[in-house]
């Protein structure tokens, strides 16, 4: 090992790169994220499979797609479900700055349309704001008495004796184009000095934009590649649609069904890596789960009986995801007999490994871990050279007490990074400029866990248990023989 600090060992620039010891399983990830194939991922805890699953997703391609679900006015508790492309999007965008139309001032548009907008003067032809009735030039009314939109202005001057002020909102005038064809032109006010022009074609992008209006994006196109599900509950996994009181009918103040609907985290990982940490725990959900792999699509409704989210059903989300899982080796008999055959049909079965053996190359190896986890943390100093040598003594200690390798080293890396967090943290209470070996020493001796100090105590830790149960069992004969019980 050639440096004297962990600040000057390098580093990868690959997120791959930075796994340890699971050179096979790296590999097949890699291979995995390309050919977009499922994953599963077997070994004790802490020894790299969340970050493997997390850094395939820099190999995945960028989503293309964005979900859109849509209101049906056939049958508003069927909402549609349709895929835009970025160009889409884009086309979009246009569609939204057509539909604005033209901002123009009121001198730009035929005299007598800024006449019955309120603008124009029709006695002397000056132009003022449209709230004014009486024209600021010359004094007289604006508005030309013949085309007083009012049918009530004649009553109105007589109770009042004023002369109403009605300019119209809108003119709608029948134009002829470049090309002979007649079109409908909507001249609108659009405040102060301003008038908003219509033509035909932003007419028929507000048509359009009007349809969209009522549709909602349920997976952006901007997203994470990297979707972690818990398995916790079913909606998370496979989505929901919200309760709504008023049963959804906007004209009772309801929230219309597409609007409740809510994306599961099968649908979010669309195009993306779908992983499940403890895959056994997903229990029945398995089932869910291997038809979505199975299809790409799964339908979206309310998962509570009771909820009025429960008439609501999106059919055909989709939900095209690499499948990454984890579990321990002693839990491989929970996972589903189809979905694991699935997964080797379409994928790779991976079983990590424990240790690795004690060569040059891989004590160099625990040597960009240490640094690795230094820069990870943030907020601990980096490790003298002697400190990692005596992380990798303790590394090889591990290996033989834990799973029994000689002349190995452990791959149990979480536990290991625990230790350099401790040193860590000992060293800067001390002030000291690096970690140190007698700060991975104390951390050693500090980080032992329950069972381990069970052993250091009793020796097994069977009989420290056995201690435990006996001493509680003194306490209650104690209490019951005092009258507690
Ligand atoms: N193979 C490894 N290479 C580098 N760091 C590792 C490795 N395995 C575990 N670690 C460290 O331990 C932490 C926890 O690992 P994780 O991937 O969550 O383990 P698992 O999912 O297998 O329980 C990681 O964030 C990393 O700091
Ligand atoms: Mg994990």
């Amino acid at each position: 090992m050639d440096f004297d600090n962990t600040s000057e060992v390098p580093l990868p620039k690959d997120p791959l790169g930075m796994i340890i010891g699971q050179d096979k399983a790296v590999e097949i990830a890699r291979i995995a994220a390309r050919q977009r194939r499922h994953l599963l991922l077997v070994g004790p805890p802490g020894i790299g499979k969340s970050m493997l699953a997390k850094a395939m997703a820099y190999y995945v391609q960028k989503p293309t797609q964005e979900v859109v679900v849509a209101h049906n006015p056939q049958h508003p508790e069927r909402p549609f479900v349709f895929v835009r492309t970025a160009k889409d999007i884009r086309e979009h965008e246009v569609i939204e700055k057509k539909a604005q139309g033209k901002i123009v001032s009121p001198e730009q548009v035929p005299p007598f349309v800024s006449e019955r907008l309120g603008f124009r003067c029709s006695k002397c032809g000056a132009m003022s704001s449209s709230d004014e009735a009486i024209c600021p030039e010359c004094g007289e009314f604006k508005l030309n008495e013949r085309e007083q939109s009012s049918p009530f202005s004649d009553l109105l001057s007589q109770v009042f004796n004023v002369e109403s002020y009605y300019p119209e909102e809108e003119v709608h005038v029948t134009e002829i184009d470049e090309t002979g064809r007649e079109e409908i032109v909507i001249y609108q006010r659009a405040g102060g000095m301003k008038v908003r022009v219509l033509d035909s074609e932003a007419f028929k992008s507000l048509t359009r934009l009007e349809k969209l209006k009522k549709s909602k994006v349920l997976v952006p196109l901007k997203r994470n590649t990297f979707v972690q599900a818990t398995g916790a509950s079913e909606t998370e996994l496979l989505g929901d649609v919200r309760h709504d009181p008023w049963g959804g009918m906007p004209e009772a103040g309801g929230t219309p069904p597409y609007q409740r609907v809510v994306p599961g985290a099968i649908h979010e990982a669309h195009e993306g890596i779908l992983f499940i940490d403890e895959l056994p725990q997903l229990g029945k959900l398995q089932h869910h789960l291997l038809t979505a792999m199975q299809d790409k699509y799964f339908p979206i409704s309310g998962m509570n009986p009771t909820s009025s989210g429960a008439m609501v059903k999106v059919a055909r989300v989709p939900c095209d995801f690499i499948f990454v899982g984890a579990c321990n080796t002693n839990d491989l008999g929970d996972i589903l007999p189809p979905l694991r055959s699935r997964i080797l049909g379409s994928g790779y079965e991976v079983l990590l490994e424990t240790t690795m053996s004690k060569t040059k190359q891989n004590i160099e190896k625990l040597a960009q871990f240490f640094a690795q986890e230094v820069i990870l943390d943030a907020r601990i100093p980096h490790g003298t050279r002697g400190a990692v040598e005596e992380l990798i003594k303790e590394a090889e200690k591990r290996a033989y007490e834990v799973d029994d390798v000689r002349n190995a080293l452990t791959l149990r890396l979480r536990d290991l990074g625990g230790v350099i967090r401790l040193a860590g943290d000992l060293a800067k209470l001390e002030g000291s400029q690096f970690i140190e070996p007698k700060h991975i020493r104390g951390a050693i001796k500090n980080s032992r866990s329950v069972e381990q100090q069970l052993v250091d105590k009793y020796g097994n830790i069977w009989r420290g248990q056995a201690k435990d149960h006996s001493s509680s069992h003194i306490i209650s004969n104690e209490k019951s023989a005092k009258g507690y019980a």
